[in-house]
């Protein structure tokens, strides 16, 4: 092997293992610098003989083109390679995981969708809706209801009342969604046909009673309105609030201040298995109070009892919210627990209708 070719493959190598700008810089020093190894055979050339000249020269600058070239290719090379690493290195993920929207991550409260369920079959049948204040008047709560002054009835709702005021009025947390029925009779004339649901309250607290409740009010006043029409409608209201096909109900005498006569309504279950079914079975559960409307009440509400007449049904939705989606204790309804409503809620979009599904 010539010098030449020594040399070429020495500095070759040198130019391989160069592994920083420095060390490139060093071999191109060594080569071609004032001293380098390339520059002297290059001085060389001025004590050549003419011929030899001929023959080195091209020799000696070829060498020195390709040693440029090189060292200049593996400065890129290393630039590049300190690119991609660095890349690497500094790579940050800035995506997110995409989250549900809160049209897919809310829920319905139960009660809120059962008071919904309520509101669609009623307004199916034509029924408004209407609502009152939960702080009421003694007077609406109880007076303008028929219960008597110093009655005991007025004492077993458990009434939260508030101080009297100057002119000796004692307001109370309505203990029930009756006093909606007065408001409305003083407010438009027959026909009515209203439901009212809304929030009550009575001292009263365990798995199943919770000191704030719910319940819908129902109130159908005209001339002709009777118990008829009020069981045919219980019946529709019940068999497509449950979602069965029939259900049988028993309708037993009772006492309310308000109604005459008054009646108590239990619907058909089985409680054979773990959870109670309806619309089956020989086992019975009250779930409402209804009557036609006491005329006391129709005149406390600026109505002739001669002229009008009507019936009047009221009904815990918590309980049977409890009942139809098989939610064991009430207590956990006021808890605010999102885990309780993730499992027990419903989707927000799905609105109840009669002809889209209920619960569906
Ligand atoms: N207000 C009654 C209660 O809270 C329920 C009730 C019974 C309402 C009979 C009515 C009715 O309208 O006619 O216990």
């Amino acid at each position: 092997m010539d010098e030449l070719t020594q040399l070429e493959s020495a500095l070759a190598a040198q130019i391989d293992t160069a592994n920083d700008e420095a060390a490139i810089e060093a071999v191109r020093v060594a080569a071609l610098g004032k001293k380098g190894s390339i520059s002297e055979k290059l001085k060389s050339l001025g004590s050549m003989s003419p011929e030899e000249r001929q023959s080195q020269g091209p020799a000696i600058n070829g060498l020195k083109n390709r040693i440029t070239e090189a060292l200049s290719a593996r400065k890129t090379m290393l630039k590049d390679a300190a690119i991609t690493e660095r890349l690497a290195r500094e790579k940050l993920d800035v995506t997110l995981p995409l989250r549900a929207s809160p049209a897919e991550r809310g829920r319905i409260h139960p009660i809120s969708q059962v008071i919904d369920e309520i509101t669609a079959i009623f307004a199916d049948m034509g029924f408004a809706i209407a609502e009152g204040p939960d702080i009421e008047t003694d007077h609406y709560n109880f007076t303008a209801l028929n219960f008597p002054e110093g009655h005991p009835a007025r004492e077993m709702h458990d009434t939260f009342f508030f101080n009297p005021d100057e002119k000796n009025d004692r307001r109370v947390l309505r203990t029930h969604t009756s006093p909606v029925q007065i408001r409305t009779m003083e407010a438009q004339k027959p026909p009515i046909r209203i439901v009212i649901p809304g929030k009550t309250y009575r001292m009263d607290s365990d798995a199943t009673h919770s000191p704030m409740f719910h319940q819908v009010e129902g109130l159908v006043i005209d001339k002709t309105a009777n118990v008829a029409n009020m069981k045919w409608v219980l019946e529709e209201f019940c068999k497509t609030f449950f979602e069965v096909p029939s259900l049988k109900m028993r309708f037993r005498p009772s006492y309310f201040p308000f109604t005459e006569p008054s009646l108590e309504v239990d619907i058909q279950c089985d409680r054979s298995g773990k959870e109670v079914k309806f619309g089956e079975g020989n086992d019975w559960m009250e779930i409402l109070g209804c009557g036609m409307v006491h005329p006391n009440v129709l005149r406390h509400g600026g109505l002739d009892p001669d002229e009008y007449q009507g019936f009047a049904w009221g009904m815990g939705i918590d309980r049977i919210a409890m009942l139809k989606y098989g939610m064991p204790d009430l207590r956990a309804f006021f808890d605010a627990d999102v885990r309780w409503l993730s499992h027990y809620g419903f989707r927000p979009l799905d609105m109840p209708t009669l002809f889209g599904g209920l619960s569906a």
